[in-house]
């Protein structure tokens, strides 16, 4: 109860914002969801609630289970493109965040620059959610945590491997890993390397939990030993232009059968899909026994859920 006060009326912007205590009742609370709903238990939290969703990007998991999430905790969701919100002609965040908190109880936002959520925060009386932004994903990471835990029991100790793009992924695996006293290694291409802010701010988590981070630029050294290897997309939304260079960049950076033999034997596979095949993972390898990407892409469900009731 003490924690749910301490979320109430809290914008979700960053895992970095959080503390290891709030993150882990935010995943308990999402395995109590999972658990009440699927038992057939009313979980109606949310009564009357209305969560606004701007999309300035696509989206088939965020999108979906955040409308779907709003409506099981018994509120409504309204998706609102940005392209055909005032927005896409120019209006200011500023003007919206504040119209938009006298109609709305919360507002999950996906877009590009990370400043546009904070500025939607600042100027809004209502919960922010980052659904997603260049620099973070946030809510991703909650469900991909909650996903480690029901596969290997615990987060403490564990040797989370990311092979691939230092992105948003990258940074909000760095964020919540290191917070939970994970051994968070990065093994990207150089040049490509997570956010330096994020990366100094994971330096000092990892040393208050007991946990560590590394970046490295080999995809064999980080692979060694690991207990999960995640990988994402090399050009993500928005990047398009960037996509050839960026194939040729990181060639030996696909999480492909002889990277997983490098693993602990019981490793785990995530990736935050959509995949693309033959590029950053072998279709073998999403495929595998190992592979628990589709319990991953669940669990966004209950994450957001969890998330939505305790802020909203
Ligand atoms: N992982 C994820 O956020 O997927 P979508 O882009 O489909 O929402
Ligand atoms: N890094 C990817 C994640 C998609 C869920 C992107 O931003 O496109």
């Amino acid at each position: 109860m003490e924690l749910l006060k301490e979320l109430k009326g809290r914008d979700f912007l960053s895992l970095a914002d959080f503390t290891p205590v709030q993150l882990e009742y935010l995943i308990d609370f999402a395995k109590f969801l999972k658990q009440e709903k699927k038992a057939g238990k009313p979980i109606d939290f949310l009564k009357g609630k209305t969560l606004g969703m701007i999309f300035q990007k696509s989206s088939t998991r965020t999108r979906v289970s955040f409308e779907a999430g709003i409506y099981y905790l018994g509120g409504v969701g309204l998706f609102l493109s940005a392209n055909d919100l005032q927005i896409g002609r120019g209006e200011p965040i500023k003007d919206t965040a504040r119209v938009l908190s006298r109609y709305l109880d919360g507002i999950m936002i996906r877009t590009y620059a990370h400043s546009q959520v904070e500025e939607l925060a600042e100027y809004a009386d209502i919960p922010i959610i980052n659904g997603l932004t260049d620099l973070l994903h946030p809510v991703q990471v909650l469900a991909d945590l909650q996903t480690v835990i029901e596969h290997k029991g615990a987060l403490k100790g564990l040797n989370l491997t990311y092979i691939g793009d230092g992105n948003n992924m990258a940074n909000s695996l760095i964020n919540g890993g290191t917070k939970m006293g994970m051994n968070v290694v990065i093994a990207c291409p150089k040049g490509y390397e997570p956010d330096a802010d994020i990366v100094a701010n994971g330096y000092k988590f990892a040393q208050s939990s007991g946990g560590s981070l590394k970046i490295t630029h080999s995809p064999a050294e980080g692979a060694a030993g690991a207990d999960v290897l995640y990988t994402d997309v090399w050009a993500s939304m928005g990047q398009e232009a960037e996509a050839e260079e960026k194939y040729q960049r990181f060639k030996g950076f696909c999480l492909d059968e002889k990277l997983l033999a490098l693993a602990d034997k019981e490793a785990i596979v995530l990736h935050c899909l959509p995949a693309k095949r033959g590029l950053e993972i072998t279709d073998g390898v999403l495929e595998s026994r190992q592979s628990v990407v589709f319990d991953e892409a669940e669990n966004r469900l209950w994450a957001q859920m969890a998330i939505m009731a305790s802020v909203m």
